[in-house]
């Protein structure tokens, strides 16, 4: 499995610490930037990340800025991202279950170290489950042509 990550300068210590995790744990993933501290803008990271993995470059993406929520609302202008603005392990779990998130979106400024590691552990360890779940999937396809 390989993980497109990205953020803004607001998520850009958070995106270290979670490559370090990857690193730790053997997990392949390509790095989106940005690649130092100073101010940028999200979208340009954003839509990098959600390229890679609706182009099938990456089966999953992570991205990161201050709130998670600019990262999320760009990404889901991208036809095939299912982004998911996510701030507890129970979200990130359903997330998968419910709506096969492809795009982890997390605010670097409002979790701690420690609970985005559990966030990101669990969400790369949840499966689809499928049935009901996939109707409803499909029916945001059909009514929005994304
Ligand atoms: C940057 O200050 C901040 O606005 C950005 O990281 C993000 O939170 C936007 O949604």
């Amino acid at each position: 499995m390989k993980i497109a990550i990205g953020s803004d300068h607001a998520g850009y210590l958070l995106k270290e610490v979670i490559k370090k995790y990857f690193s730790e744990n053997d997990i392949t993933y390509k790095d989106y930037g940005t690649f130092k501290i100073e101010s940028c803008d999200y979208p340009e990271f954003s839509y990098k990340v959600s390229q890679a993995v609706a182009s099938g470059e990456a089966d999953l993406g992570i991205l990161i800025c201050g709130t998670g929520i600019g990262m999320c609302i760009t990404a889901n202008k991208i036809k095939g991202i299912r982004g998911a603005l996510v701030y507890n392990e129970e979200t990130a779990k359903l997330s998968r279950l419910h709506n096969d998130a492809n795009i982890l979106c997390l605010g670097g400024r409002m979790l701690e170290e420690k609970e985005a590691i559990q966030i990101v552990h669990t969400w790369l360890n949840t499966s689809f489950e499928g049935g009901r779940h996939e109707t409803r999937l499909k029916l945001i396809n059909k009514l929005t042509g994304l």
